[in-house]
């Protein structure tokens, strides 16, 4: 018996699957690891679902042994420390985590009990008015900002955060030296994304965000705060409590102020008077009236021949309608504003729908 076992014995030595190299399994953990990155930072922004690398989850599902990819990506996401803290609405976590289970049930594998246990606490769980999107920088740092789910809430645009602003804030990251040490205006800012980010990883000294609505300036202030800054309000000093815990923490950050500032409104003077050196804009040509007021204010902005230098004009665009945008680049050619197309390479840093025809115009006043 034991001859015959032992003959037995080799060649079921040699049947047996050979398990991965270490370097193999290494790089299968480096993949899953990129994969769930995806996922996370995806998620944690609230990205649309059909826009996650669904596909490349599936790849992975039915290559591994076991569910621990899938514990990963949950663990990135749902059970993420900010997500705890700062979820996105009830409605797109029940969502993400249907289109989850329908993944790994498609594999045929055991139901996970740690999704389903997600799944019910998020079914319990009710939907608030405030919710939160978070949008990782490359160091790793987040923005996390207060949000509407409806593209127009309260008779705004501008309690969402748009593809332009992420895109804009994409650029930014990549050209940090057009704003370090700089003075900044951003018109329209909605609920501060691009700000943020710029006041974040691109050292500006001094970021004016701006707005005309109460209730986006509302929003605004809180998730400046929110991501730790302490700004003026309308050139007024910061309530004491921010000026304390900024002295505390010993924060070196830019001198940050929220304006209202409505184009219709704002006089050359207020315009002179915040000397910036760039002035910033995402989304904010989609409507004729608009367009009018908007280039009214550029128009009033330093142009160099009378005493203050001109400052360097971004704007951001979503390309809805090519008429707009021809028409806005008319009427600038009308008023002898000189433009030019910024090329930019997508980075991908920030989730915005990779099909939206954006684009970046440099504006010389
Ligand atoms: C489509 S949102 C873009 C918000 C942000 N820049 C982004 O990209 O996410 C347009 C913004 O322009 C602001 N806006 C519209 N009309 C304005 C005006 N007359 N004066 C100042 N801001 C205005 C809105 O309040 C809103 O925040």
């Amino acid at each position: 018996m034991q001859g015959g076992g032992a003959r037995q014995e080799a060649p079921r030595m040699e049947e047996q699957p050979k398990g991965p190299e270490p370097h193999e399994e290494e790089e299968e953990e480096a993949g899953i690891g990129k994969l769930a990155f995806r996922f996370q930072r995806g998620f944690l922004a609230a990205q649309r679902l059909p826009h996650f690398p669904w596909a490349d989850l599936e790849k992975t599902l039915k290559t591994s042994k076991d569910s621990s990819s899938l514990l990963t990506i949950l663990q990135e996401t749902v059970l993420h420390p900010l997500c705890l803290k700062y979820p996105p609405s009830v409605k797109y976590r029940r969502c993400f985590l249907s289109e989850l289970i329908k993944k790994h049930e498609a594999t045929g594998a055991e139901p996970l009990d740690q999704i389903y246990e997600s799944l019910g606490d998020v079914l319990n769980a009710e939907e608030t008015a405030q919710f939160y999107k978070s949008y990782l920088l490359p160091s790793g740092e987040a923005i996390t900002l207060g949000e509407s789910v409806a593209i127009i809430s309260q008779g705004t645009t501008g309690l969402m955060t748009w593809d332009a602003g992420l895109y804009l804030a994409e650029w930014a990251l990549e050209n940090p030296a057009i704003f370090t040490n700089r003075s900044i205006l951003e018109l329209g800012s909605g609920i501060g994304l691009t700000g943020l980010a710029i006041c974040k990883a691109c050292h500006p000294s001094k970021y004016t965000f701006s707005d005309h609505h109460p209730c986006v300036l509302q929003q605004l202030l809180e998730n400046i705060h929110l991501n730790g800054f302490a700004p003026d309000v309308c050139g007024c000093s910061p309530a004491k409590w921010d000026t304390q815990k900024a002295e505390l923490t010993g924060f070196k950050g830019p001198k940050v102020s929220v304006t209202e500032l409505d184009w219709s409104l704002v006089t050359k003077e207020e315009l002179v008077g915040l000397s910036s050196d760039v002035v910033i804009a995402a989304d904010v040509v989609y409507d004729p009236e608009l367009m009018h007021a908007l280039i009214r204010v550029l128009q009033k902005l330093p142009s160099g021949p009378d005493g203050k230098k001109a400052p360097e004009v971004y704007i951001a665009f979503t390309i809805r309608n090519p008429d707009t945008y021809h028409c806005f680049q008319t009427e600038l050619d009308k008023v002898g504003i000189r433009w030019q197309a910024v090329p930019c390479s997508q980075k991908n840093i920030f989730p915005y729908d990779p099909h939206a025809k954006i684009t970046l115009l440099r504006l010389f006043i």
